[in-house]
């Protein structure tokens, strides 16, 4: 069934920017990481996140939020977040293009140590704000302009087939991913976090930031070695993916 809620949309399609951020936030200067690797990265957040994402998010959300008598300052809030993020991709590029990867890495580390946090504040806090003030004519409006950006500038589909690439790809070359899956929503992120397991190469290691333990997803991993930690003071823990699993 096609989702008909335009806040739930925009909060699934920062799944595929969380998965893409995983393996971005694990990489190293010293991983030998090829150009061409990194120019697929900053292609991705250029094409899905910067354009067609903020696109529905500032032109079409934030605008028609800006509309209602309520509080804006959490959506200028937002905007210059995005602001700050596209700088540290456009470094990034600025970086690559003169050669120096280790720049590239750096500036492209800090997009993805920063971004599940400002997801998480749209996907827990903004988000559920609004689609509480949004009446019945102005989510028509949402998902009318959504389906013509969709037209205009890709679509989900394409941007979670080339995440799925970029992780598989970074993973392999890097071994480990670091899940930011609180920034997740409750109800999705059993089956985010078991997606994304399944995607991994061998002998590869995934830290997934979580929240509480869970047996049923502990139950849908099991094919998978995992040990439980605590990282800076939350409950997460490591999935290990081994040759004969
Ligand atoms: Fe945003
Ligand atoms: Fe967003």
């Amino acid at each position: 069934m096609t989702e008909k809620n335009p806040f739930r949309i925009m909060t699934r399609e920062h799944y595929p920017i969380i998965e893409v951020a995983s393996v971005l936030s694990a990489m190293r200067t010293t991983h030998d990481i090829d150009s061409e690797t990194l120019r697929m990265v900053i292609e991705f957040i250029r094409k899905f996140a910067d354009l067609y994402h903020h696109e529905k998010e500032e032109k079409v959300v934030f605008e028609q939020a800006k509309k209602k008598r309520i509080d804006t300052s959490p959506i200028d809030a937002m905007e210059k977040e995005h602001e700050m993020t596209r700088s540290r991709v456009r470094e990034a590029l600025a970086s690559l293009e003169k050669g120096d990867l280790k720049n590239a890495i750096v500036n492209l580390r800090e997009w993805a140590n920063f971004i599940p946090d400002h997801i998480d504040r749209e996907n827990h806090s903004l988000f559920p704000g609004l689609d509480m003030v949004f009446g019945e004519n102005e989510r028509e409006i949402l998902l009318r302009e959504f389906s013509r950006i969709d037209l205009e500038l890709g679509n989900f589909r394409e941007m979670q087939e080339f995440a799925d690439k970029i992780f598989a790809d970074i993973l392999s070359k890097t071994g480990n991913a670091i899940v930011e899956a609180r920034a997740i929503p409750k109800e999705d992120r059993d089956e985010f976090v078991v997606r994304l397991a399944n995607l991994m190469p061998e002998n590869t290691v995934m830290t997934v930031m979580y929240d509480e333990k869970s047996e049923e997803l502990e139950r849908r991993l099991e094919e998978f070695e995992i040990e439980e930690i605590k990282k800076r003071g939350v409950y997460a823990f490591r999935i290990r993916k081994t040759r004969n699993q």
